[in-house]
């Protein structure tokens, strides 16, 4: 397993680019598997869960083609058929896509079987509302000691569902089960997400009939059949976050090309007020730092169009070089600060609580999960030995070796392969020193 050998104190200056987004690209594919024509996808990274799915939607049948460089997936879903269970279970260790595939395969086989899920570690992820809405289209729900089987021998049809929270997977397990069902669905406290809609557009363009009420409630009329899609990604947000905060954190200036405002328009309102200066242009977005002292703020995740939780870890590391007290308090996952252990090692002072140190309605509260941290700076950050726990955590345990002084070893950087396509060439290119070893 290579490693990192970070040399820090380097400001991240220069242009990268930034292509699909990893939370739209995997379901985009998932959603070609309910149509009987080819589909296309464009701007699609070259990250591993593109390769987890492609591995997966192979097993059932679907050929998929790749022009890696030129970042186009096609496929073709008309010879699917049941693959053998054993073989998912290999492919699906790493992801949390297979739940996914729930919907299309129903419609296409009569039954789906899930393994036991990866993704990042971040809180026990459960998809208890995943299950209750296959149940609600009128599925079958076996769980088996090696998986889940889910067979619908008398078809699937619309149904009403509230969730009990706006789950982003929960809401396109719904829309790709609906968009095929018999009958209307209803969906109340939908998410909303700009990789939401990106589907939703795909869908569309397939056939289906698909509306977005003002009070979140999502609508489907069930079709009979559905076409291909050719669909360009929407641009990855959290990476084009992710490399914003770099900047912050190394007091560098990065231009991030592709990076879109619409969809960061609450990342770049959080940028500006803990001081960083930004330029928008056509293409992308150039983000840097102010050369004077950071701000320290208060801050709450939230869905959609609150702060994303997938952007809170990379700017807890610009936090610790922010002036003052900062609160963050990460009202979506219950166990999001587990990367804080190695910033603390490396010199930050980040203190967690169980309690909600926030105004936002939480799941969490008095639950003993230590799910709000307030963060005490600046900071200077030393060189340390890190292990890295998970995709964003580990990507910002990148950034804090590339703030801090001396050099640091990171480990398992496998992980951040996964949701960042070619990050050490990215590196590179915005003048970081490091080794692979
Ligand atoms: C998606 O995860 C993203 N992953 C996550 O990004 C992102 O952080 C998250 O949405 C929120 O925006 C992908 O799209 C592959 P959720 P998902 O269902 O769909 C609870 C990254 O680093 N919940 O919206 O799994 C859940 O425990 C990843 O790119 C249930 O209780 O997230 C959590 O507290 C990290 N039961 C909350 O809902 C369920 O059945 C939000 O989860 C499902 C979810």
């Amino acid at each position: 397993m290579s490693h990192l050998q970070v040399h820090g104190g380097t400001p991240l200056q220069g242009e990268i680019t930034v292509r699909g987004a990893k939370n739209f690209v995997s379901k985009a594919m998932v959603a070609a598997l309910l149509g009987e024509d080819t589909s296309e996808l464009r701007n699609v990274p070259e990250i591993r869960d593109v390769n987890v799915v492609a591995g997966l939607l192979r097993l059932h049948g679907v050929q998929v083609e790749r022009d890696v460089p030129g970042g186009v997936v096609r496929l073709d879903p008309r010879n699917v058929e049941i693959a053998h269970k054993a073989d998912i279970d290999t492919h699906a260790g790493a992801s949390r896509i297979p739940i996914l595939l729930c919907g299309p395969l129903l419609h296409r086989l009569g039954e789906a079987f899930i393994p036991d899920l990866g993704g990042c570690r971040i809180g026990d992820r459960p998809i208890d509302y995943h299950l209750e809405i296959l149940r609600q289209f009128g599925a079958q729900v076996d769980k088996l000691d090696t998986g889940i089987l889910i067979t619908a021998p008398r078809g699937l049809h619309g149904t009403k569902v509230d969730l009990p929270y706006p789950s982003v997977g929960a809401t396109e397990q719904l829309l790709l089960t609906a968009v095929r069902a018999a009958g209307v669905t209803e969906l109340r406290n939908a998410a909303i997400e700009p990789e939401i809609m990106d589907l939703i557009a795909v869908l569309q363009r397939m056939g289906a009939i698909i509306s977005v009420d003002t009070d979140r409630v999502i609508r489907v009329e069930g079709v009979p059949r559905l076409g291909g899609f050719t669909h360009a990604a929407l641009p990855d947000r959290i990476e084009a976050a992710s490399w914003a905060s770099a900047a912050l954190a190394t007091r560098g200036d990065v231009y991030v090309r592709g990076a879109r405002q619409p969809d960061m328009m609450t990342f770049l309102n959080t940028f500006r007020k803990v001081g960083g200066e930004f330029d928008i242009d056509d293409d992308g977005i150039r983000f840097r730092h102010p050369g004077t002292e950071l701000a320290s703020i208060v801050l709450e995740t939230d869905v959609h169009p609150g702060f994303m939780t997938d952007w809170q870890q990379p700017l807890v590391v610009a936090l610790t070089q922010a002036t003052g007290l900062s609160i963050v308090h990460e009202t979506v996952y219950e166990n999001r600060f587990g990367f804080t252990e190695a910033l603390r090692q490396m010199g930050a002072t980040i203190q967690v609580y169980r309690e909600c140190l926030g105004g936002l309605e939480c799941r969490f509260g008095q639950r003993n999960f230590f799910h709000s941290a307030v963060v005490s700076g600046p900071a200077p950050l030393r060189a340390a030995d890190i292990e890295v726990p998970d995709l964003r955590g580990g990507f910002s345990h990148l950034i804090a070796a590339l703030a801090a002084e001396g050099t640091s070893q990171v480990r398992g950087i496998e992980l951040i392969n996964r949701g960042y396509e070619n990050f050490t060439g990215k590196l590179e290119a915005l003048g970081a020193t490091f080794e692979t070893v």
